[in-house]
């Protein structure tokens, strides 16, 4: 039995424009997936998932690709999940060259779904990992980010870009523009506060959203461009440790993003409930349409405001996590 985790992340800025080769910045936080595998004697597939911030719901498949997952919860989300975790496996038996190998994989995840903090990156990341070593395959996180990322971009139908499962794979603050992927160092302490409407977004409808807006409108393109110089400019704020101009890049970022219709009214109202609190800066994070916002602040404001904000069902402050995908046991 092997069992490895991985983190949930924030972006700092440059969602959907990193799809189209814009840079992004992403921090990994310290809310974490474990999954643990455990090899089975035959082909199939028997995943549990107890704790995906939906009611616990257990599946199991089988070998043969054509099969459908036996889901007793009728969730997009979770159908979602499985087919990440259907992705990932596959992904080991090819790294481990066990392409019979059965699995009965355990994924639990501080993390909701679909809120833009990250989960399925960080499962796919764990699952990948710990399905290798239960295999006796050891990968370097570069080879499993790369790996998770295949997945991604499978089941996003194409549209992903390698932001988030680098950052899972990697830790820390990272820069990602297409296919150069690296660790920022000496990033200044970054104050984060999020906040949780209990809703999700659908990744792949928003992705599809703003592609068709681009082909559709020049200044759609632009928009996209101009968020890329948003996180040129972020980039070298944080080099310079200036917290404050981080902040307002933030606020820009949201607006640009919200011109591209990823925002929703509740995403909104946290963010504006963030600034009024006196937040240094505010933004959606990942792919929208509902979620999680995520704000700069020193002071305990904007975690209160966010408590006491109607349509925000949780608000925490999350810590930067240095440490990527790792060994759990
Ligand atoms: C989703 O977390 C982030 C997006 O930029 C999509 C991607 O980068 O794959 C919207």
């Amino acid at each position: 039995m092997a069992t490895s985790s991985a983190p949930g992340k924030v972006y700092l800025f440059g969602e959907h424009a990193v799809v189209y080769g814009e840079p992004a910045v992403l921090c990994a936080i310290e809310r974490r997936a474990r999954v643990t595998a455990e090899a089975r004697d035959d082909d199939r597939l028997r995943v549990q998932a107890n704790d995906l911030t939906l009611d616990g719901f257990t599946v199991t498949w089988g070998g043969d690709a054509d099969d459908r997952p036996d889901v007793d919860v009728p969730t997009p989300l979770v159908e979602a999940a499985m087919g990440y975790i259907d992705g990932a496996v596959e992904q080991a038996r090819d790294a481990a060259d066990a392409p019979a190998a059965g699995f009965d994989v355990t994924v639990e995840s501080e993390i909701p779904l679909g809120a833009g903090l990250g989960s399925s990156a960080a499962v796919v990341v764990a699952c990948i990992d710990a399905a290798t070593r239960e295999l006796g395959v050891d990968l370097d996180a570069e080879t499993v980010a790369d790996r998770a990322y295949r997945v991604e971009h499978e089941v996003q139908d194409g549209e992903a870009s390698r932001a988030d499962t680098f950052c899972s794979a990697a830790g820390g603050a990272v820069h990602v523009q297409g296919d150069d992927c690296r660790r920022l160092d000496d990033t200044p302490n970054l104050p984060f506060v999020v906040g949780y409407d209990g809703g999700a977004g659908d990744t792949g409808e928003l992705v599809a959203g703003v592609r068709s807006l681009r082909e559709e409108f020049d200044f759609a393109a632009d928009t996209v461009e101009a968020i890329g110089d948003v996180v040129r400019r972020g980039e070298r704020a944080l080099g310079d440790g200036d917290v404050e101009a981080v902040g307002r890049l933030m606020d820009f970022d949201h607006g640009l993003l919200s011109a591209l219709g990823v925002s929703s009214r509740s995403l909104d109202t946290m963010v504006w409930a963030a600034r009024e609190a006196g937040a240094l800066g505010a933004k959606l994070t990942g792919a929208g349409g509902g979620g999680c916002i995520v704000a700069l602040d020193r002071t305990e404001q904007t975690h209160t405001a966010l408590q006491y904000t109607p349509g925000c069902e949780e608000a925490f402050r999350a810590e930067l996590d240095a440490d990527g995908v790792r060994a759990e046991r």
